[in-house]
């Protein structure tokens, strides 16, 4: 394969690897906000992304997605069940989350995941051109900065982490948390989405490797290693104008009819993870049900969740749940041709989620821990008018900068209720001002000017070699 001046390292490839109905294979866009994000920037952008195309055994050739060339990896069924499965989706994920459902420590999945950041490592070497920028993403790669510096010592490595990086007390419980550090530490540059968790690690790599920690940069083995917050964006220009194609227009009508055009449209949209609070928020809206505070007859509750990670025990358990919490509500409140809930748990295009976007009065968005949560983001840019309220978690990084959301705690289902009924209930005026705001924001803070500020200190951080 030939060489790239600029290399992405993560997980996922930008396109899923999707059985089709009649059993052949085609290829949509990945789930989840880290690819959608980098696919946006680096269309236009002479690249190699190295990652997997989601399926087990060996990856096919894929094609170039316009200047970017991919590299696919291949993940055998060990490796799926030890590295992703396990150490990053059963271990790290609720680890970094708070700990909202409980890390596993499993001492088989260390191997796996070592090895396979490993190869991920050793395939970054292998595409990066002398002196080329290379950028791992994620908490499943970890290890590679160390691993690729080893390896390649004339490249300059970046490393983001779009998921929270949780308190030293939290991260402290990792069996392996002196190689994870390091590993991730063998960049020249760490990005978060929050300025906490640079604080974190700072304090972290001052206490468990004797380095010198500050919040901007860590001294160790010598060597500099500069951190900061880079909240990461969405392509909102992208987003404006398939809003306003006439397709997207269309079918946003054809919805409203067909949720019925007098009613509030409460919309929620998630991949199906327990850090997203969907069961808090089926809580509250049941209960402004029972206590008659909403109506069927006069509101109607969209739930898009797509499917994720369904082979991990914790995501399995949680989809029966809410599945379950979905029909009873449904049983004791619907009415013929009249559902309390629309569930839907599939993957939309782009378009009919801007469509999704523009039908709802209220964005309902509460995770108990997100590292950003695009999809607010995305409701925001979709809108084509000040109309719509946007319910946010405050444990999301994107409520640091979408201040003029209603922003709440979804732990607090009380409050979640009265947030509800007041972003139901508020002037016109009152979130047109709001809307205005956060548009403001998100139009100056978008994907390009994320990468452009993280390439740019990278550069600073390129390291001067003799
Ligand atoms: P996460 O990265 O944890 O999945 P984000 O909110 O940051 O959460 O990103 C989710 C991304 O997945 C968004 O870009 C959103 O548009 C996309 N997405 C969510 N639900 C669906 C769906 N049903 N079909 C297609 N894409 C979806
Ligand atoms: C989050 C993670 C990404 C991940 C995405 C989807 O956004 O930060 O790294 O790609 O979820 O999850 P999946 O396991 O399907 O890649």
């Amino acid at each position: 394969m030939r060489q790239s001046s600029l290399v992405v390292v993560a997980n996922r490839l930008p396109l899923d690897d999707n059985i089709a109905p009649d059993g052949a294979c085609e290829w949509r866009r990945s789930p989840g906000g880290l690819a959608g994000a980098l696919h946006a920037i680096l269309e236009q952008t002479p690249a190699t992304w190295v990652g997997w195309p989601g399926a087990i055994g060996e990856a096919a050739r894929l094609p170039d997605l316009g200047t970017l060339r991919l590299r696919p990896m291949s993940l055998t069924d060990d490796e799926l069940r030890g590295y992703y499965e396990g150490f990053a989706n059963s271990t790290l994920w609720p680890l970094y989350h708070d700990a909202v459902e409980p890390p596993v420590f499993d001492r088989g999945w260390w191997e796996s995941y070592r090895s396979v950041n490993r190869r991920f490592a050793e395939a970054a070497a292998e595409v990066a051109e002398p002196g080329a920028t290379v950028w791992v993403q994620d908490y499943h790669l970890q290890l590679v900065p160390q691993l690729l510096r080893e390896l390649r010592p004339d490249v300059v490595i970046g490393f983001f982490l779009h998921v929270p990086f949780p308190p030293p007390e939290l991260f402290m419980q990792l069996p392996r948390r002196i190689e994870l550090l390091r590993g991730m530490l063998g960049a020249d540059l760490v990005g978060f989405q929050r300025p906490q968790a640079a604080h974190n690690v700072a304090q972290l790599a001052t206490k468990l490797l004797g380095a010198h920690g500050a919040d901007d940069a860590i001294t160790l083995d010598g060597r500099v290693i500069r951190t900061g917050a880079f909240p990461v964006s969405i392509d909102v220009a992208e987003m404006r104008s398939l809003s306003a194609r006439p397709y997207v227009v269309g079918q946003a009508h054809r919805l409203r009819h067909d949720l019925g055009s007098h009613k509030r449209v409460l919309l929620s949209v998630d991949r199906l993870d327990y850090t997203k609070g969907i069961e808090h928020r089926l809580t509250a809206y049941s209960e402004l049900l029972r206590d008659g505070r909403i109506k069927v007859r006069d509101a109607v509750m969209v739930q898009v969740a797509v499917p994720s990670r369904e082979r991990v025990e914790n995501y399995r358990g949680l989809r029966d749940r809410i599945e379950r919490e979905v029909g009873r509500i449904n049983g004791e409140y619907g009415r013929v041709g009249e559902p309390a809930i629309h569930y839907l748990n599939q993957p939309f295009d782009r378009a009919d989620l801007a469509a999704l976007y523009q039908t709802a009065d209220v964005m309902v968005v509460t995770p108990l821990r997100d590292g950003m949560n695009l999809v607010a983001k995305e409701f925001v840019a979709a809108r084509r008018d000040d109309t719509g309220a946007l319910v946010l978690s405050e444990f999301a990084g994107a409520a640091a900068e979408l201040e003029d959301a209603f922003l709440v705690n979804p732990h607090d289902v009380d409050g979640l209720k009265e947030t509800l009924l007041h972003a139901l209930a508020a002037d016109p005026a009152e979130l047109a001002t709001r809307m205005k705001a956060m548009r403001d924001h998100i139009t100056t803070h978008d994907i390009h000017a994320w990468a452009r500020a993280y390439l740019t200190e990278l550069e600073l951080a390129r390291p001067l070699l003799s």
